[in-house]
């Protein structure tokens, strides 16, 4: 039997732009499944290709770094960014943005490893403090919980779900 080991990569800016359909299919995957994630439906390639273009710009000008991880076949299955450009008094700070799991590949620890391998470089750029916001009662709350994240609070009526819903967000933060 041949095991293959889960593959985690750092995008640079070129790749992430050479890669963009990915990162689509992987994106419109989550907002289509209803996760809230800054988007509304209807949700098509070119809206989700202007979002990815921005994020290879953004990476270009070091603002935030980008993680993937790809399948056995060296698709992408998940990706995370750590926002690093913050005020100069919040130098040890990053926000964590767009943890994204395609729902063929859930539950099988992807966003785990992405997260800890998030930490890692958090780390390694001198970050001790990150922060975050997700959609109260998603998945993803359980999961931030679940991966020793502390749940500050939480703010009535943030953001729509895709569909127009209202809903509350749940603020975390993490200690490096
Ligand atoms: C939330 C999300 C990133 C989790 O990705 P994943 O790769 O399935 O997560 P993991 O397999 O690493 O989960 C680890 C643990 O977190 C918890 N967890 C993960 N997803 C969960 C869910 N939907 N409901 C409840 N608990 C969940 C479980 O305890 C899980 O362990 P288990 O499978 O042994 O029970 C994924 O569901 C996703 O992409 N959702 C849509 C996008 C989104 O909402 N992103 C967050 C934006 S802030």
């Amino acid at each position: 039997m041949t095991l293959v080991l889960p593959r985690i990569a750092m995008l640079d800016a070129d790749t992430l732009t050479t890669r963009l359909d990915e990162l689509c299919e992987v994106l419109e995957n989550c907002v289509q499944g209803g996760a809230s994630v800054s988007f509304m439906l209807p949700f098509d390639r070119d809206k989700s290709r202007a979002f990815w273009q921005n994020v290879a710009r953004s990476v270009a000008r070091n603002e935030r770094i980008v993680l993937v991880e790809e399948d056995a076949s060296g698709a992408i299955i998940g990706t995370v960014q750590l926002i690093t450009d913050q005020p100069e008094n919040q130098p040890h700070r990053a926000d964590v943005s767009k943890l994204l799991v395609h729902d063929s590949a859930r539950r099988q620890g992807v966003a785990g490893r992405l997260m800890t391998q998030l930490e890692t470089v958090a780390r390694n750029c001198g970050k001790t403090v990150l922060v975050l916001d997700t959609s109260t009662g998603s998945g993803a709350e359980t999961f931030y919980s679940r991966m020793g994240w502390q749940k500050v609070g939480e703010i009535p009526r943030y953001a729509l779900m895709p569909d127009g819903e209202m809903t509350a967000t749940s603020v975390f933060y993490k200690f490096l």
